[in-house]
């Protein structure tokens, strides 16, 4: 039809209702199938497999919970199933509806259900509540079919869904009552309203079933359930007139051998390894599932995470200037109020978010032993320098990282504070290096002259980057020490791996340390912005530093 709409904006296209999908797939004209399916997951498998519609089987629901095809689920319990189907798969779904679960009145509750959860059809046969399946015994009792005419009607009049399909199964061949009562019905079931018919049979040919088809003469299109007489040519059911023919069982069937199977063979062999190949992988699982579509849908809704910085804490080092409080103990676990040094650094760190932390051991690694860390080790600690150590754990110089000395303690707003200052590679110095000890020479520290000296001005907020660092800077360039923590981006981590790897590789540098490392970079032109700090730090060298560091806390 031509559209008479005169904005520009086009109508949104109506995507075609299950129902009416239904609908076209009865009336096509063709020969059509609808497979079993029995829960969400072989609703999707149907869908896959390229099937037009599902056949939502009494006796596979029943199966698949356990229980008899005998209504001992409830129909409401039914109905949920249907939804995870439905919501499964776009294809419509026929659901198997047995008698109705009731009389009219019930009828009419059904079918608003399934209309208001987009399930296409459903089909009802002439037999009394509860239902026997058909395969089970002989003479079942056949419904009235007046009231089940009733009931027809009562479905039809109740959709909410214009292409709804009732269809009615006429069990009088079944029930051993012959072909005249069958076409007697059907009639009368097409005369109320049904939209097709499911002539059902259980022999194990289908000469009735032929013989109502021909005697049928399309009066209406008619469904066929071949579980009995699966031996005929599908084309013999195309000749004849079928209009949908049900496989109505075989997905519940193949499910109940395989795992039969897998679990006598995993039973048998105690050990998962000779059905690995066999089944289905998780991927194939986790792609039925949808899961591609819940993470695009992610990275749609949910905030972006901040990736959190992790870090490396260099603690190879024996801390020979301490005596014998490091005879069995590296330094960094040496106690400081009863906890080790390296406990309470690692705990400054978690509190500013930093949680997968990386500890290069040396000497005594066994003592190295704190929860929720994770160690390398530097085994060659007693010939090598810094850079040999930060080299071992060269892997975990990915992303934002921070990278600390393993015998130093600050402040958490120290650690604040570099946290959030931006740059790829920053370092925190101690302004106020006079006040721990005036003399610079004092030990070995790591001095820094900067391009900005330190002003005391808090609205200045030029950054103020590295010219030098190392323990001979002459007196007058000193700006600040260097405190031995360092934060650097996913640029920067990967600017100083890369440094760091060419360094360690160059003969000679066996003994060298972070210093000459930020020197080499900082010659080879990358910015180390230094944030600078007022004290709040110590690290820990001789029993001095202890003795400070236990008054720290
Ligand atoms: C079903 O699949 O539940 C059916 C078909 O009703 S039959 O089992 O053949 O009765
Ligand atoms: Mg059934």
């Amino acid at each position: 039809m031509a559209s008479t709409n005169q904005t520009a904006q086009a109508e949104p296209v109506a995507e075609t209702s299950k129902s009416a999908k239904l609908g076209g797939i009865i009336a096509s004209g063709e020969l059509e199938f609808l497979m079993e399916a029995h829960d969400g997951l072989s609703a999707k498998i149907v869908e896959e497999a390229g099937f037009k519609g599902i056949w939502a089987s009494g006796l596979a629901m029943s199966a698949a919970l356990g229980v008899r095809d005998s209504n001992e689920a409830s129909w409401t319990q039914v109905l949920e199933m249907l939804e995870f189907m439905s919501d499964s798969a776009r294809i419509p779904i026929l659901v198997d509806g047995d008698t109705g679960y009731g009389n009219f009145n019930n009828m009419r509750r059904v079918v608003r259900k399934l209309c208001q959860r987009q399930i296409a059809g459903i089909c009802i046969e002439d037999k009394l509540f509860p239902k026997t399946n058909s395969f089970i015994g002989e003479g079942q009792p056949l419904a009235d079919m007046d009231e089940f005419c009733g009931k027809i009607k009562a479905g039809k009049d109740s959709q909410t869904e214009p292409s709804f399909c009732i269809v009615a199964r006429v069990e009088a061949l079944i029930s051993g009552w012959g072909m005249e009562e069958a076409l007697r019905r059907a009639e009368a079931y097409r005369q109320a309203g049904a939209d097709a018919i499911l002539i059902h049979s259980k022999q194990n040919e289908p000469s009735e079933i032929f013989q109502f088809l021909s005697e049928w003469d399309n009066r209406g299109p008619v469904i066929i359930v071949p579980t009995t007489y699966f031996q005929t040519p599908t084309d013999e059911f195309r000749k004849a007139g079928v209009s949908v023919v049900i496989w109505a069982n075989h997905n519940l069937r193949a499910s109940i051998s395989a795992m039969r199977e897998i679990s006598s063979q995993i039973q048998r062999d105690q050990a998962i390894s000779g059905v690995e190949n066999t089944i289905a992988s998780v991927q194939d699982v986790f792609g039925l599932a949808g899961n591609n579509e819940l993470a695009e849908a992610e990275r749609l809704y949910l905030p972006t995470r901040q990736p959190q910085p992790k870090a490396v804490i260099l603690a190879a080092s024996r801390g020979a200037e301490l005596g014998e409080l490091t005879n069995d103990r590296p330094k960094c676990m040496i106690d400081i109020r009863g906890k080790p040094l390296l406990h309470r650094l690692v705990s400054t760190l978690n509190q500013g978010g930093v949680r997968q932390i990386t500890v290069v051991r040396g000497y005594k690694k066994e003592m190295i032993n704190l929860p929720n860390i994770s160690t390398v080790n530097n085994d060659a600690y007693a010939e090598s320098g810094e850079l040999a150590t930060l080299a071992s754990a060269e892997n975990c110089l990915e992303g934002e990282t921070l990278i600390a000395y393993g015998d130093i303690l600050f402040r958490q707003s120290v650690l604040d504070e570099l946290l959030k200052a931006e740059g790829d590679i920053v370092l925190i110095a101690d302004a106020m290096w006079r006040d721990r000890d005036p003399d610079p020479k004092s030990r070995t520290r790591d001095l820094i002259a900067c391009t900005v000296p330190f002003n005391n001005d808090f609205l200045d907020e030029a950054p103020v980057h590295l010219k030098q660092i190392g323990p001979d800077l002459e007196p007058t360039k000193i700006d600040a020490e260097w405190i031995g923590l360092a934060k650097l981006s996913p640029a920067g981590t990967g600017a100083l791996r890369t440094r760091l790897l060419d360094m360690n590789s160059e003969p000679g540098r066996e003994n060298a340390g972070m210093v000459d490392l930020f020197q080499n970079l900082a010659d080879g032109g990358h910015a180390i912005r230094v944030i600078y700090a007022a004290g709040q730090w110590l690290d820990v060298d001789n029993a001095r530093d202890l003795a400070e560091a236990r008054k720290f806390l």
